[in-house]
């Protein structure tokens, strides 16, 4: 593939994306074009500009991902628009949460071959979850999108746009869950005098282990917890804790009923 592929907004997430991109055999010969990434997120081999009068005489892109902030995004993406580095069969990438294809159409035409995806922390180990949807997309675009969404982790396609709120806040953001389990498990450990070293790669190990257990097992979740509680055992009795009343599940669904609301209002 031999595609002018351009990120506008380059932070976390699209740093990740350019980076395993750039890293792909079947992408290697394409040519990136960055504009603005963070100072800390340049990567080698990539070509950068600060604004769009830097971008060169000619160029036009096949493939642009927008990996800006979605709270700031509608003057930069109007102002990006003006730059009319795009073709009819632009392909336009958006990882941003709450910004629905319509909001994309308005401002660079409602032609435009548009990807709404949700990508999550995950890809940067090429096990993310993807949900996207399209929008004018030709069979040839499908096919590049499945192309490069695989070197992510699994896509899927989503059928009903309203559940990209749902999807983002419990599996976009659903690391920072977990990463937050695991620095409670973490702080506990110290706290019972486990050092510090000992704590941190036991805490991984327990949610790699336990993470990999599970996706060998079948669907039923509850089977599995069954499987480490033993009658009157020491799990049973963390377990009336975090059981009781169903304060936990509560908890988690009360965070993730606040990301929802957020994701609508952005
Ligand atoms: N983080 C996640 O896990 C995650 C998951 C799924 C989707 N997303 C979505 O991904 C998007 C990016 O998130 P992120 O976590 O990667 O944020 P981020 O690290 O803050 O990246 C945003 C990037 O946009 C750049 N930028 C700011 N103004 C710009 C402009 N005028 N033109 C071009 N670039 C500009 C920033 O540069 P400076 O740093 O120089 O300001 C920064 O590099 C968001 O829309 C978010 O909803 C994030």
């Amino acid at each position: 593939m031999n595609k002018n592929i351009f990120f506008l907004g380059c932070g976390k997430m699209g740093k990740i994306i350019a980076e395993n991109l750039r890293e792909n055999q079947d992408f290697s010969s394409c040519n990136f074009l960055v504009l603005k990434p963070s100072e800390s997120n340049k990567i080698n081999n990539l070509n950068y500009i600060n604004n769009t009068s830097q971008i060169p005489q000619n160029y036009l892109a096949d493939i642009v991902f927008l990996c800006i902030k979605p709270q700031e995004s509608k003057e930069i993406l109007e102002e990006f628009a003006k730059a009319k580095i795009f073709h009819k069969d632009t392909i336009f990438i958006s990882i941003l949460a709450g910004k629905n294809l319509n909001f994309f159409s308005k401002i660079f035409g409602s032609k435009i071959q548009i990807v709404r995806s949700m990508p999550n922390l995950g890809i940067e180990v090429r096990q993310g979850i993807i949900p996207f949807i399209h929008k004018n997309l030709s069979i040839e675009n499908k096919k590049i999108i499945r192309d490069i969404f695989a070197n992510f982790g699994t896509a899927f396609e989503v059928e009903d746009e309203k559940l990209f709120h749902v999807l983002t806040a419990l599996y976009g953001c659903g690391p920072a869950y977990i990463f937050l389990m695991q620095k409670i498990f973490f702080e506990i450990a110290i706290s019972y005098k486990i050092p510090k070293k000992t704590a941190y790669d036991l805490t991984k190990k327990l949610f790699l282990g336990s993470s990999l257990a599970s996706s060998e097992s079948g669907f039923d979740f509850s089977k599995m917890i069954e499987n480490v509680i033993s009658k009157k055992g020491v799990t049973e009795a963390s377990f009336e804790v975090l059981l009781k009343d169903n304060k936990f599940h509560k908890i988690i669904a009360k965070a993730v009923k606040n990301g929802i609301s957020k994701s609508k209002k952005l």
